[in-house]
């Protein structure tokens, strides 16, 4: 009997632990292990790809004047394209500025002569009278901009 004890225990121990070892080390990992894994390697914050800036670079309604006329209008007025009143040229703006904020706002929705309604882009009414009050103070207005 008092033989017998260990040599169970042992045969016992064994009973349990060869299982135990077998699965551990032959067991072969499962989908779900993998995605734990991946879930663990991620990066914190993901690269989020996204169009280049330029007029998109702050969400329409929120751009500045300023920033709305280099995104887009400063393309033409920056130099005068096709006609375009140039940016600093008070004798061009003159005319334009004596018919008043509200009336060049307008104009700019619609569009006239070589210039496409709001320019082109994407702009809100606001947006556009903000630029517009950007371009004219800089070529002799005293707009407020909205
Ligand atoms: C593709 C070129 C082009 C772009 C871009 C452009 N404009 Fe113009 N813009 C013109 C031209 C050309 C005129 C002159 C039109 C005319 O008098 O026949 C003009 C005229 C204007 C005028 C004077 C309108 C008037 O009553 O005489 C305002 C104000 C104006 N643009 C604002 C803007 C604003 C604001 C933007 C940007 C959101 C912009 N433009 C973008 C070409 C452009």
């Amino acid at each position: 009997m008092s033989k017998k004890l260990p040599r169970l225990l042992t045969i016992s121990c064994l009973l349990v632990l060869v299982p135990v070892l077998a699965s551990a080390m032959g067991s072969k990992p499962k989908e779900t292990d993998f995605e734990a894994a991946n879930a663990r390697i991620q990066p914190l914050a993901k690269v989020k790809l996204a169009p280049p800036a330029a007029a998109t670079s702050s969400e329409p309604g929120s751009r500045t004047g300023e920033e709305l006329y280099k995104a887009v209008c400063g393309a033409c007025h920056e130099t005068g394209v096709a006609g375009a009143p140039k940016t600093g040229d008070k004798a061009a703006w003159a005319p334009r500025i004596g018919a008043g904020l509200a009336t060049l706002t307008k104009t700019s929705i619609t569009g006239k002569g070589a210039m496409p309604p709001k320019g082109g882009s994407d702009a809100t009414d606001e947006e556009l009278a903000r630029s517009i009050v950007f371009m004219a103070n800089k070529s002799g207005a005293n707009f407020k901009a909205p």
